[in-house]
C-alpha cells in the first residue's frame, strides 16, 4: 500500500505532532564541555580560531563552571596549558600541574560536576607529540608509563573519570592496572578509541599550543579512510577495560559512530571537535548560516548516529537553547 493511502506529511502538520513522533531528543545531560585551563589569575584569553572559547586561569575557570552548573551541564573536560614544556611532559603528571590544580579546585567548589581530564602528553612535550620520542618516533611502551602516571595524578586530584587521547597501544590496560593498584578501581576510563589523524583538530592545536614540531600524528592516530579498524580499536579498548568508547571527530565519522553503537553494549561518546565548531562560527560570523539552527541540527545528528555522550564546545549555547525550547 502506498500513495494515496500513505501520506507521511500527515505526521508533520504541526509542531505538537512533530514533537510527539520525534525519534531523537537532545538533552543537556548528553554534554561534556571541553575547557582550556592555564596558569595565572584573571586570564580570560579568547582563542582566535574558536570564537567564544577561552584559555582560562583557575579563578576564571571557576566563574565559568558556576554558569555551566546553572545551565545544567553535567560534565567538563580539561585540557591544560603548562608553565613550561619538556621532553618528558613533566607538566602532565606533576602534583601541582595545571590540570591537577584545576581538578582540585573544581572538585572543592562543585562536587557534583563530573570532571573528566583528557589524558595525553602533547600539550606538555616540547616537541608536541603525544609521547616520548626515541629515534625520531613516539616510543609506545615508554609512553604508557607516563600516560598511566598522568591518569593517576588526575585521579588523585579528584577526576571522576579519565579520558586517554594519546592513541598508544595498550594505554587503557596500563591506566586500568595503575588505577586499580592504587585504590582507584572506581574511576572509569573513557577511551578515545577511534581517534582519527584529522585536519579538524587545527584550531585546537592553536588553543592548546600542541602542534607537533616535526612530522605528524599519522603514526599513532587512525587513517580517516578506515572504519573496520575503528571497530578493532574499540574491541581492543573494551578488552583492556574501557568503560566508555569514543569516536573522534564526529561529523565526518557519523558512519563510524553508528557502526560502533551497533556493535558494543557500553556507552558511546563522540567528540564534536574544534574544526567542526570553528566552521560553524566562521560561517555564522559571515551571516551565511543560522548558528543556532545549524548547531542544534549538528548535535542532533551526532546523537541520531548513535552517540550517548557528546563532547562539544557548543555545550553552553546548546544548553541555553534547549532551556528556551522547553520554555
Ligand atoms: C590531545 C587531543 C587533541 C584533541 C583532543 N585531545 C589534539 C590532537 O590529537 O592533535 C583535539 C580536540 C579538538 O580538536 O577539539 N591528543
Amino acid at each position: 500500500m502506498s500513495f494515496p493511502i500513505q501520506r507521511p506529511r500527515r505526521l508533520r502538520r504541526n509542531d505538537t505532532i512533530r514533537r510527539m513522533v520525534r525519534e531523537t531528543e537532545l538533552s543537556v545531560k548528553d554534554f561534556i564541555y571541553p575547557m582550556f585551563v592555564c596558569p595565572g589569575t584573571g586570564v580570560r584569553q579568547e582563542i582566535e580560531a574558536m570564537p567564544g572559547q577561552y584559555r582560562l586561569s583557575l579563578d576564571e575557570m571557576k566563574r565559568e563552571l558556576e554558569s555551566l552548573v546553572k545551565l545544567g551541564v553535567p560534565s567538563v573536560m580539561f585540557f591544560g596549558l603548562p608553565e613550561s614544556k619538556d621532553l618528558l611532559a613533566t607538566g602532565a603528571y606533576a602534583e601541582d600541574g595545571i590540570v591537577a590544580r584545576a581538578l582540585r579546585e573544581a572538585k572543592a567548589e562543585f562536587p557534583d560536576l563530573y570532571l573528566v581530564p583528557d589524558v595525553c602528553l602533547c600539550e606538555y612535550t616540547s616537541h608536541g607529540h603525544c609521547g616520548v620520542i626515541h629515534d625520531g618516533d613516539v616510543d609506545n611502551d615508554e609512553t604508557l608509563k607516563l600516560i598511566a602516571k598522568t591518569a593517576l595524578a588526575y585521579a588523585g586530584a579528584g577526576a571522576d573519570m579519565v579520558a586517554p587521547s594519546d592513541m598508544m597501544d595498550g594505554r587503557v590496560a596500563a591506566i586500568r592496572e595503575a588505577l586499580d593498584r592504587t585504590g582507584y578501581s572506581q574511576v572509569p576510563i573513557m577511551a578515545y578509541s577511534a581517534k582519527y589523524a584529522s585536519g579538524f583538530y587545527g584550531p585546537f592545536r592553536e588553543a592548546a599550543d600542541s602542534a607537533p614540531q616535526f612530522g605528524d600524528r599519522r603514526g599513532y592516530q587512525m587513517d580517516p579512510a578506515n572504519a573496520r579498524e575503528a571497530l578493532r580499536e574499540v574491541r581492543l579498548d573494551l578488552e583492556e577495560g574501557a568503560d566508555i568508547v569514543m569516536v573522534k571527530p564526529a561529523l565526518s565519522y557519523l558512519d563510524v559512530i553508528r557502526q560502533v553503537r551497533d556493535q558494543v553494549d557500553v556507552p558511546v561518546a563522540a567528540y564534536n571537535v574544534s574544526g567542526e565548531y570553528s566552521m560553524v562560527k566562521a560561517a555564522a560570523h559571515n551571516g551565511w548560516i543560522d548558528e543556532r539552527r545549524l548547531t542544534m541540527e549538528i548535535l542532533t545528528s551526532i546523537k541520531r548516529a548513535g552517540a550517548d555522550l557528546i563532547l562539544t564546545y557548543h555545550a553552553p549555547d546548546a544548553a541555553r537553547w534547549l532551556k528556551e525550547e522547553q520554555g
